[in-house]
């Protein structure tokens, strides 16, 4: 086991009817919010109401930035810094899933920074401060409630980028399994596709002695196996929404991936789809995860066999360790069929082959490796596009 610290202080507020905190948590850092939220699902639920309701009766002045779309684009962000600036809005309360999130998490490190916000995107400048965030989710799936980082795409040449620090981390997260009941299944799924690869890139690993973390990996696992089938049958199994949703946090709140190399060559092979395509991330990470683990198995075979017998329940054949592994790959590219995803380009949507430029902008013009299992370059990236294609 790797040498680490862990430290994670977003406060978690967790069940049925939890929404309506939201007025008193916000009070303990601000009076003056901006509210952030997507497209409209929030008003048709309902929990807009129960918002704003809270908010004014904690005697909270908050002003609205809508319309971040999934995918959400840094010109919103540049809208929110100068909304909060003109206003002197110090407070950023997120209301929605991973977009939402990470939008809120733009704004409030963009606030305080003199030059363009995507410089941090951009890796040109340090996060060095961040206004105060808060959360309320209705979509298990980019686990950004709790995690250091926020993902944005900038229109002027489609890039999705990641930034990350500590000071990121949102203050509060408000978790009601209740508000997830409205998801569409598809959206569902593909929450649970991310949920499942933000594990997957911790677990495969070449770091040794990470039994415990191992397990943890694979019990949440186990978790989104069994309860995203049951939540998409029945929308309002609570108890079933309950389990995914607290998994999803978890599953990228880097307890998982303490002590440990990580990988992460599949979120950013993904990231290139959904930035040209626009296709939701987790339908993109079911197309590229089972590709990369075709591509790369061999390099570790131990750990996919391990991945096939404790996830899978695949009969450990010693003799053949190499079926086993693939046996496991196979189960895992099947559960994503089940619950309505794809899992080739082809059923993405995505039929030309701009693979040689996607690849290069994910190793920067082959001049960075991307990957902790195996590193991979520009070619490598290109053959598990192919590989995904059909
Ligand atoms: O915009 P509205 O109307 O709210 O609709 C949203 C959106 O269309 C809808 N939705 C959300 N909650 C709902 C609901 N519809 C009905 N009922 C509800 N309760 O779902 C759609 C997708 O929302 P989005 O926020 O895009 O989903 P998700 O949480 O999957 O976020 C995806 C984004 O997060 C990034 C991804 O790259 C992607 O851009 N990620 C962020 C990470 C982080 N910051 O730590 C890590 C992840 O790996 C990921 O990269
Ligand atoms: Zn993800």
């Amino acid at each position: 086991m790797n040498n680490f610290t862990f430290y994670n202080p977003t406060r978690i507020i967790f069940g049925k009817g939890t929404e309506t905190r939201v007025g008193i948590e916000t009070a303990k850092y601000s009076k003056r919010v901006l509210l952030v939220y997507g497209g409209g699902s929030i008003r048709k639920s309902g929990l807009y109401d129960k918002v704003t309701a809270s908010l004014k009766e904690h005697g909270i002045l908050f002003m609205e930035l809508s319309g971040v779309v999934p995918n959400p684009r840094v010109s919103l962000v540049r809208e929110g810094i100068r909304l909060c600036r003109e206003n002197k809005l110090d407070f950023i309360l997120a209301v929605g899933g991973g977009s939402v999130i990470d939008t809120a998490k733009g704004i409030a490190i963009g606030v305080p920074y003199q030059g363009d916000v995507w410089d941090f995107y951009d890796g040109k400048a340090q996060i060095k401060e961040s206004l105060p965030v808060g959360v309320i989710l209705t979509i298990p799936a980019a686990g950004s409630e709790s995690s250091t980082s926020s993902v944005l795409t900038n229109e002027d040449g489609w890039y999705k980028k990641g930034t990350g620090s500590d000071l990121m981390r949102p203050k509060f997260a408000i978790l009601n399994p209740e508000l997830t009941y409205t998801l569409p299944p598809y959206q569902t799924a593909c929450g649970a596709a991310d949920i499942m690869a933000h594990v997957m890139e911790r677990y495969f690993t070449n770091t040794q002695d990470v039994d415990f973390t191992d397990r943890l990996c694979e019990a949440t696992l186990k978790t989104i196996i069994a309860n995203v089938p049951l939540a998409i049958a029945e929308p309002d199994n609570y108890a079933a929404r309950a389990e995914v949703m607290w998994a999803g946090t978890i599953a990228h709140n880097d307890l998982l991936g303490t002590g440990r190399d990580q990988d992460w060559a599949s979120h950013k092979i993904e990231h290139e789809l959904s930035a040209i395509y626009d296709v939701a991330h987790g339908a993109g990470l079911a197309v590229v995860f089972p590709a990369w683990m075709k591509y790369v198995y061999k390099h570790n075979i131990q750990r996919f066999v391990q991945f096939a017998v404790r996830v899978w329940d695949v009969d450990q054949g010693f003799a053949n360790p190499e079926r086993t592994a693939l046996a496991g790959i196979e189960r895992l590219k099947e559960f994503f069929r089940r619950i309505g995803l794809p899992v080739t380009l082809e059923e993405l949507g995505v039929r030309d082959d701009r693979y040689e430029e996607m690849a290069d902008k994910c190793t920067m013009g082959d001049t960075f490796e991307i990957g902790g299992l195996v590193k991979l370059k520009k070619k490598d990236v290109i053959e598990i596009y192919k590989l995904a294609r059909a």
